[in-house]
């Protein structure tokens, strides 16, 4: 066979072998030989291609993966099991074996047919390669392919290299260095419009952030609609505790077909639920109880301490008939960290549901609010934006799990509960008309992100569709084609749900819960960080068009995966070009080492086109801990996100909230449990550019008098304008103090009076808190101290 016809140039013919491992874990490995028995791994056994079919984790496996090429493609195919039955087959392709196209899978006889015909399969061999005997496949190629992924690899290993560089080797690292130094200069007739809206959040219910968290009610599994799907232990009793008599789950005649399970009880019986963790209460301060109920009698119902003292208690007479509300005010006598909520029916036969408790001090007074606490700590930050739901409860695990937004909104009583991704429940009780109130209340714009008929890619859910005659096999399916105009239309009426006049038909749906006026939406998320697939593709196109079309004034926001690079991120970028979408959601989890060494990543994105969300980002330690080691590293990146503030129109730290003891995911930006909040020194960085930030954005030069790029890399400068208010920011992300002289060409700023905040620390240091002083400019220098961020205001 003549191989050399592959690849231009006279070169010499060695032997490919590639493998995987046996359990699948590994990623895919080459090795080299030039006489096929002496191999030697390719750049150490770098993982060239790894599984992205299955939940996260150990779902993604690689199972004897082969290698072909194909001459008419000038492309290299790579196929394996992605299960170890061998019932699901991934196909994936690239030009180099270096960068790859999205992956797709098949059922096991019908993966043959994406395959060329014209296909030269490598052939199974064995080979020892550093040592160890491993089982692959080998077939015949030129050296430079070899060289190239070489090179492809020593370039991923020095930037890996540079991204893992951790505070913990500063001391050698920048051993000998007591000080560093230099001169800022502003242009300030250089200025360019920024983003008036780049910082916000991104509210997802992960960790418990939204029932037990930022949604006030205080009564856990209020529906009886908790279930083992959800998770093992819980079953509609959840939370619920029978303390004498009979009661047990029904679901005879439901007070709604969306919820239909209830407790039917056989007095004289009492029943209690104990809440998340137990319920906090404040003496003195009303607390709305309500409930739906069927029945006859005097039911009493009680708040009680862990004691069981009685803090409030009340009763109602409920007359005979069908599922009715009953409310009453309950007001403890005492504050209590750990009360619980106690019904006690007469003799009788009776239903219950909707068992709420709820205190009426929430955010901004409202009913079914927010709590205080936290959405006070939330508007503290100054969002411009709130994106919702997710995150990946967005899209959802599997289709059934994709968020339909209709199910959140309505009364209490006849909204969906939903299963969330995170495996737990959803009552949404907090839904979309509470989050777009929640925005208006704090004055930000309302970001809801729809799924693109797709659900999330890592869904422990495989299941399939079928596209051109074909059943393909994927955890990413796509809702059938016949469903699709459907659901287009459920898009569209979220536009007119929140624009439309209060008499239009999703309008009025609105105006019924209370919001006669349109609520102003002007962005809608389509996709969250979806394989870019055909599946999500071919939907993503119908949606967006038909979005379009129905609402040019609409922004919609498309989807470029989970990375910051890769087959997704590619791919998802190419569509956004094509279709001139007008932002995308990028989504990157790094390391501090990454933030420090990337912040020219949006200095080459072209102006002009499709711009940016930085949906999620966080910089992980390899310890995952909210300290100033990451918090200063995503300050000094957000320097470079402001100065790019032309092509980044939004950002958002993720996820938002966790409750202490429940947690999915961390690091998080602020942490709770029922009593108090803990916001991390990462959440004190977020505030700290959501309060100071502006709408013009001031170039400025840093002249620094040390030439290492080490040092350069780890200070950064922004100066925006807000008004007639300048904000200086400046991170020094070194472990000695940074000093600058400000330099404003001809004029004197001796005098000027600055405001000044300092967020600074050791890296370990997990409470470190903002501290504000004012100075007044001399001749001096300023100094900025090791590990900071400084905002200075100068109000004009
Ligand atoms: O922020 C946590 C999760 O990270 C989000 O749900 C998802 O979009 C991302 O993978």
């Amino acid at each position: 066979m003549i191989i050399k016809t592959l690849f231009s140039g006279i070169l010499a013919a060695y032997m490919l072998f590639s493998y995987g491992s046996p359990d699948g874990k590994s990623a895919l490995r080459f090795a080299w030989s030039a006489d096929g028995s002496e191999w030697t791994p390719v750049a150490e056994g770098y993982g060239f291609l790894s599984s992205d079919f299955g939940p996260w984790g150990s779902g993604k496996r690689i199972y004897d993966p082969q290698i072909g090429y194909s001459d008419s493609e000038g492309t290299w195919y790579v196929w394996w099991k992605t299960l170890d039955d061998g019932s699901v087959w991934a196909v994936a392709k690239s030009a180099d074996l270096c960068i790859w196209k999205p992956q797709a899978y098949y059922r096991a006889d019908e993966y043959p047919k994406h395959l060329p015909s014209d296909l030269r399969k490598a052939s199974p061999a064995s080979a020892a390669v550093g040592g160890q005997t491993q089982k692959g496949v080998s077939i015949e190629v030129d050296n430079s392919l070899i060289d190239n992924l070489e090179a492809y690899a020593a370039a991923k290993n020095a930037k890996a290299a540079r991204i893992a560089e951790s505070v913990r080797d500063d001391a050698t690292r920048f051993e000998g260095l007591t000080e560093v130094s230099g001169v800022i200069t502003p242009y300030l007739s250089y200025e360019k419009r920024i983003s008036d809206h780049l910082m916000g959040i991104f509210f997802e219910d992960i960790n418990y952030g939204a029932d037990g968290g930022l949604y006030a009610e205080l009564v856990q599994n209020r529906d009886f609609e908790y279930s083992s799907g959800e998770q093992r232990t819980w079953d509609a009793m959840t939370s619920w505790k029978i303390l004498s008599g009979s009661a047990e789950i029904s679901t005879e005649k439901p007070l709604h077909a969306n919820n239909p399970h209830h407790l039917d009880i056989q007095g004289p019986a009492a029943v209690v639920n104990g809440g998340w963790d137990g319920m906090s209460v404040r003496k003195g301060e009303g607390y709305d109880f309500s409930f739906f109920v069927k029945g006859k009698g005097k039911i009493s119902v009680s708040l009680t301490g862990p004691d069981g003292s009685v803090l409030a208690s009340a009763q109602m007479k409920v007359k005979a008939g069908d599922w009715t509300k009953y409310e009453a005010v309950l007001t403890p006598t005492a504050d209590c960290s750990d009360a619980s909520l106690s019904l006690s029916f007469p003799k009788g036969a009776f239903s219950a549901d909707m068992v709420s408790l709820f205190p009426q001090n929430t955010f901004k007074g409202r009913k079914n609010g927010l709590r205080k606490d936290l959405a006070e700590t939330l508007a503290a930050m100054k969002p411009r934006f709130v994106r919702f739901p997710g995150g990946c409860v967005a899209h959802g695990n599997g289709l059934d799990n994709m968020y339909d937004w209709k199910g959140s909104v309505g009364p209490l009583e006849a909204r969906k509960p939903l299963r969330n991704i995170w495996n737990y429940h959803q009552t949404r009780g907090l839904g979309y008309y509470e989050y777009f109130q929640f925005c208006e209340d704090i004055g930000a714009l309302a970001l809801p992100v729809l799924p693109a008929g797709v659900p999330c890619q890592n869904s422990g859910i495989a299941s399939h569709y079928t596209h051109d005659n074909l059943t393909l096999y994927g955890q990413q399916e796509g809702l059938p084609m016949e469903e699709m105009d459907g659901y287009i239309q459920d898009v569209l009426d979220l536009i007119e749900w929140a624009n439309g006049p209060a008499d239009s038909k999703w309008g009025k749906v609105r105006a019924d819960a209370g919001h006669p006026e349109p609520f102003g939406l002007k962005y809608v998320g389509i996709g969250n960080e979806d394989l870019i697939s055909e599946v999500f593709e071919e939907r993503f196109r119908m949606i967006y068009d038909a979005v379009r079309k129905a609402h040019p004034e609409i922004q919609v926001v498309g989807t470029v995966g989970p990375f910051y690079e890769g087959s997704d991120y590619d791919e998802g970028w190419a569509l956004a070009r094509e279709l001139s979408i007008p932002l995308v959601d990028e989504h990157y989890y790094v390391a501090p080492g990454w933030m420090v060494w990337n912040q020219d990543f949006y200095d080459n994105y072209e102006r002009g086109k499709t711009k940016v969300y930085l949906g999620e980002y966080a910089a992980h330690t390899t310890d995952r801990k909210s300290d100033i080691e990451s918090a200063i590293a995503e300050a000094l990146y957000l320097t470079s996100v402001e100065r790019n503030g032309d092509v980044v129109d939004m950002c958002s730290y993720a996820p938002l909230l966790a409750k202490k003891g429940h947690y999915q995911w961390h690091p998080d930006l602020i942490w709770f449990d029922n009593e108090n909040i803990y916001p991390t020194v990462n959440y004190q960085v977020q505030k700290l550019f959501g309060t100071n930030s502006g709408s013009v954005y001031v170039p400025s030069e840093l002249s620094l008098f040390n030439s290492s790029e080490a040092v350069r890399n780890r200070i950064g400068v922004s100066l925006v304008r807000d008004g007639s208010s300048y904000i200086l920011k400046v991170v020094n992300y070194l472990p000695v103090p940074f000093k600058a002289t400000l330099d404003a060409g001809g004029y004197s700023l001796s005098g000027l009076r600055l405001s000044r905040t300092t967020l600074a620390g050791s890296p370990e240091s997990e409470d470190a808190a903002p501290v504000k002083d004012s100075i007044t400019l001399g001749g001096d220098s300023l100094s900025f101290p090791a590990y900071s961020l400084t905002v200075l205001r100068l109000e004009l």
